[in-house]
C-alpha cells in the first residue's frame, strides 16, 4: 500500500511539473537595446546608485501584476525616471521573467548612458534623466522585419488590403481601449483565402488618446502603403508605443479587438470574467491532474518498466504547430529531387523548398543514423524553435516519420559567407562597413545563444559556412542547437566534419574535447580575421605555406602594421579605427589559455563602445614550423592542458588531416 501511494505521489509530482512546463510557453525574446550615448554618467556617481534603485524596484513591482509601472528614484540632478511596460496578452509570469531580464541586461548594453531604451517581444523597459513619462516619443526607432516571404502573396492585392484595413483600425481602438487591456489593440483581417494577417498595437497607458493614437499612426506609416516591396512580417518599436504583424496568430488573445473593447466596457465585468476564466482553468487543470494521474498509475501498473519517455507524451499537443507532413515536404523539395539540394552540411543534405502558402523553406534532411529518440527530438527541437533573434536563422519546424528526421529553417537567400568571402569575383561585394556589421551581427547572434537566450547554447561550430547572408547581407548563424537537437557521437563517426571544421576549433576542445563558450570565442575569432583578410585559415598551413592566418595576424599586429592584412578588395574604404579594433578583438578571441579570452558580452561591447578599452592581446602562439608528423593516437591523448603546446596541436592536426 505504502509502496502504491508513493508512486501515485511521484506520478503525479511528474504530471504537475509537465503542466507547469506547457504553461510556461515562451521565452522573452530579445530585439533591441539603445543607449542615448552622449550624456553619460561616470561609476559609483549618485545617479549610478539611484539607478540601480530605480531598476530594482521597477522588477520588484512586476510582482504586483502590473503590466505598467513608472517611478523614480533620488533627487534633483541625479534623479532617475524609469518605466516598463508588458505587452497587452502577455501572462504576469512572463511579464516578470521579461522585465527581469530587462532589468539585468539593459546595464550591459548601456553601462554608462543616462538615458535608454531596451525592447523585447514581450516587453519594453526605459529610463531616462529626464522627465519622460506621459510624453510621446518615437525615437530611438527600431523595425524588425521578416525577410522570406512568398512573392505572389506579397504581390498581391489581398494582402496590401489586409494591412491597410488593420492599420486603418488599430491606432483608434488602441487609443481608446481601457481596463486591463489599456491602450492595446489587436486585429485581423483574411489576406488570402489561406492566409491571415494578424497586427497587434500598444502604447505605453501614460500617454493621451490623442496621442497613443498618433504614435502608432506614426509607426505604422512605416509599413509597406500598396504593392510589392513589403514583407510578411514587421515590427515597429518605439519608446511610446509599438506595432507589429505578422501572418501567423503571435498574440495570446484570441479575440478580435471589437471584442476586447466591447468586453472592456464595464470594468467588473472583466474582472469576474477573469475570475471565472481562471477558476475554469484551474478545474480543468485538477481534472487533467487527476485522470492523467490515474491514467500513468493504471499504465505504471500494467508495464513498470514503462520509461519515462511516454510521460513527455503530454508535451505532443504542443509541438503539433511545429510538426510537418512527410507528404508535405516531398511536395515542397520536389520529391528532394537534385534541382532542389542547395547544399550539404554536416549533418544532411539541404534542399531549398515551397510549401503549399507559397513561403521558401530550407529542409534539412538528417542522416538517418542519428540515434536520438522521437521524444527527445521533438523535445528539442520545439526548444530550439523557441530561440528567435534577427541573427539567427529561425527553425520553422520538424518533421518525424519513420526512419526521417527533418528540420525545416526559414529560407535565406543569399549564400553563405564563406561564398562571398572566399571568392575571387563576389569578395569585392563585401565592402568594410558591410563586413563590420557582419562581424557585429555575428558576435550578437553567439551572445544571444550564450546569454540571453534561456538555452546557453554552445554552438561548437561557427564558421563561415554557417552563417547565412539575407538580402540585406545580414548575417544569420545556422545550425544551433544541432547538438541537443541530434545525438553528435552516432554522427561523428560517419562524416567529416570535424575535420572540415578542424581550423577554426579551439585548441581545448580539439586536443580535449572539453568544449565551452570560450570554444565559440576561439571559433568566432578565427571568423573576425577571416573576414578582415579574405583568407581562409585552413589555406595558410595547406597551400599557403608561410605562416598561418593566425601568426600572419599576429606578426602584422605586433608590427603595428593592422592594415597590411586586410582584404585587397578593399583597400581604400575602410575605417582605420575600426579595422584595428576588429584584429585586436580576434586575436584576443584566440589566446591559448580560454580564460585569456573574453567572453560574447564583452565583444560586443567593445564593437558597440567607440572608446572601449580592451586589453592587449599576447601570443596567439600558432606558428608553424615543424615537418609534418603522422597522427598517432589522437584520441587516446591524455595530456593536461597546460602541457601540450599549441605548436604541437597545429602539428597534429596537420597529420591527421593527412591521414585522413
Ligand atoms: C539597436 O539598434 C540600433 C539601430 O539599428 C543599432 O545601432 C544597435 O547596435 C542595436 N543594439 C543592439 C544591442 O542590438
Ligand atoms: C544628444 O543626442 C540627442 C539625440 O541623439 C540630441 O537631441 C541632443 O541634442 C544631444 N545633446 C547633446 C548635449 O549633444
Ligand atoms: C565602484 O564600487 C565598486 C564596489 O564598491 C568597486 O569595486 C569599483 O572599483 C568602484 N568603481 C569605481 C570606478 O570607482
Ligand atoms: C515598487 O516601487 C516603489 C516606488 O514607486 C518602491 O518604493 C517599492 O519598494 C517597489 N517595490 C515593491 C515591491 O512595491
Ligand atoms: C507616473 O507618471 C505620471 C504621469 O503620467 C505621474 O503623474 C506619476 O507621478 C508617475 N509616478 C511616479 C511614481 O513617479
Ligand atoms: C476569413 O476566412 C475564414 C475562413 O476562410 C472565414 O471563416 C472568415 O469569415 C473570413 N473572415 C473575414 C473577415 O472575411
Amino acid at each position: 500500500m505504502i509502496i502504491k501511494v508513493s508512486k501515485i505521489f511521484m506520478l503525479s509530482t511528474l504530471i504537475l511539473i509537465l503542466i507547469i512546463t506547457i504553461t510556461e510557453t515562451s521565452a522573452s525574446v530579445f530585439n533591441n537595446a539603445t543607449c542615448t550615448n552622449n550624456k553619460t554618467f561616470t561609476q559609483n556617481s549618485t545617479f549610478h546608485s539611484n539607478l540601480k534603485t530605480l531598476l530594482s524596484s521597477l522588477s520588484s513591482n512586476v510582482t504586483n501584476d502590473l503590466r505598467f509601472f513608472n517611478t523614480t528614484s533620488g533627487k534633483g540632478l541625479d534623479k532617475v525616471y524609469g518605466l516598463y511596460m508588458c505587452r497587452g496578452d502577455v501572462p504576469f509570469a512572463l511579464c516578470r521573467e521579461c522585465i527581469g531580464f530587462a532589468t539585468l541586461t539593459i546595464p550591459k548594453y548601456c553601462p554608462s548612458s543616462k538615458e535608454a531604451v531596451i525592447w523585447y517581444n514581450e516587453c519594453l523597459l526605459r529610463y531616462s534623466y529626464r522627465f519622460i513619462f506621459s510624453k510621446m516619443e518615437t525615437l530611438p526607432r527600431y523595425k524588425i522585419e521578416i525577410p522570406l516571404g512568398d512573392p505572389v502573396l506579397l504581390q498581391s492585392k489581398g494582402f496590401y488590403a489586409a494591412l491597410g484595413s488593420v492599420l486603418n483600425v488599430l491606432p483608434n481602438e488602441a487609443a481608446v481601449s481601457i481596463g486591463s487591456f489599456n491602450k492595446y489593440a489587436v486585429k485581423q483581417e483574411n489576406a488570402s483565402v489561406s492566409v491571415t494577417l494578424y497586427g497587434l498595437a500598444q502604447c505605453t497607458p501614460d500617454l493621451s488618446a490623442g496621442d497613443c493614437r498618433r504614435c502608432i499612426e506614426d509607426a505604422a506609416a512605416e509599413f509597406p502603403k500598396a504593392c510589392c516591396g513589403g514583407s510578411i512580417g514587421e515590427t515597429i518599436l518605439f519608446p511610446s508605443c509599438f506595432v507589429r504583424y505578422e501572418t501567423y496568430p503571435f498574440y495570446q488573445h484570441s479575440g478580435t479587438s471589437a471584442s476586447i473593447a466591447t468586453s472592456n466596457k464595464g470594468g467588473r465585468n472583466i474582472s469576474t470574467h477573469l475570475i471565472a476564466i481562471i477558476v475554469v482553468l484551474v478545474v480543468i487543470l485538477v481534472a487533467i491532474f487527476c485522470i492523467g494521474g490515474y491514467f500513468l498509475w493504471i499504465k505504471a501498473k500494467k508495464r513498470r518498466k514503462a520509461s519515462h519517455k511516454e510521460n513527455l507524451g503530454l508535451e505532443f499537443s504542443n509541438s503539433e504547430s511545429l510538426e510537418f507532413d512527410f507528404a508535405t515536404i516531398e511536395i515542397a523539395t520536389n520529391n528532394f529531387s537534385d534541382d532542389s539540394k542547395i547544399g550539404k552540411g554536416g549533418y544532411g543534405q539541404v534542399y531549398k523548398g515551397t510549401l503549399p502558402n507559397g513561403q521558401e523553406i530550407a529542409v534539412k534532411r538528417l542522416s538517418k543514423t542519428s540515434g536520438q529518440g522521437a521524444e527527445e527530438f521533438k523535445n528539442e527541437v520545439m526548444l530550439i524553435a523557441k530561440l528567435q533573434h534577427r541573427n539567427l536563422v529561425r527553425l520553422i519546424g520538424f518533421c518525424l516519420e519513420d526512419q526521417e528526421k527533418i528540420l525545416i529553417y526559414e529560407y535565406v537567400p543569399n549564400k553563405s559567407l564563406d561564398h562571398f568571402l572566399f571568392d575571387s569575383r563576389k569578395q569585392k561585394q563585401l565592402t568594410w562597413p558591410e563586413r563590420y556589421n557582419i562581424i557585429k551581427g555575428i558576435a550578437r547572434g553567439i551572445l544571444y545563444l550564450h546569454e540571453d537566450s534561456r538555452l546557453k547554447i554552445i554552438h561548437r561550430d561557427i564558421k563561415p559556412s554557417n552563417v547565412l547572408l539575407d538580402n540585406n547581407m545580414i548575417p544569420k548563424i545556422s545550425d544551433f542547437g544541432m547538438a541537443r537537437m541530434v545525438d553528435i557521437e552516432q554522427i561523428q563517426g560517419h562524416t567529416n566534419r570535424v575535420v572540415g571544421t578542424y581550423g577554426y576549433m579551439s585548441p581545448e576542445y580539439a586536443m580535449h574535447g572539453q568544449f565551452s563558450v570560450k570554444s565559440d570565442v576561439f571559433s568566432f575569432g578565427v571568423m573576425v580575421l577571416e573576414i578582415i583578410s579574405g583568407k581562409k585559415n585552413s589555406c595558410s598551413f595547406e597551400s599557403c605555406r608561410v605562416d598561418d592566418l593566425l601568426s600572419y595576424a599576429w606578426n602584422q599586429w605586433k608590427g603595428e602594421s593592422p592594415f597590411e592584412m586586410l582584404d585587397p578588395v578593399m583597400q581604400e574604404s575602410y575605417a582605420p579605427n575600426e579595422v584595428e579594433k576588429c584584429v585586436q578583438i580576434g586575436l584576443l578571441c584566440v589566446q591559448e589559455n580560454p580564460d585569456e579570452r573574453p567572453t560574447m558580452g564583452t565583444v560586443v561591447s567593445y564593437l558597440t563602445n567607440v572608446s572601449a578599452d580592451m586589453p592587449f592581446p599576447m601570443e596567439p602562439a600558432f606558428f608553424m614550423h615543424g615537418r609534418t608528423r603522422r597522427h598517432s593516437g589522437y584520441s587516446a591523448e591524455r595530456e593536461s592542458y597546460s602541457d601540450f603546446t599549441l605548436k604541437k596541436y597545429w602539428k597534429e592536426m596537420i597529420g591527421w588531416r593527412q591521414s585522413v
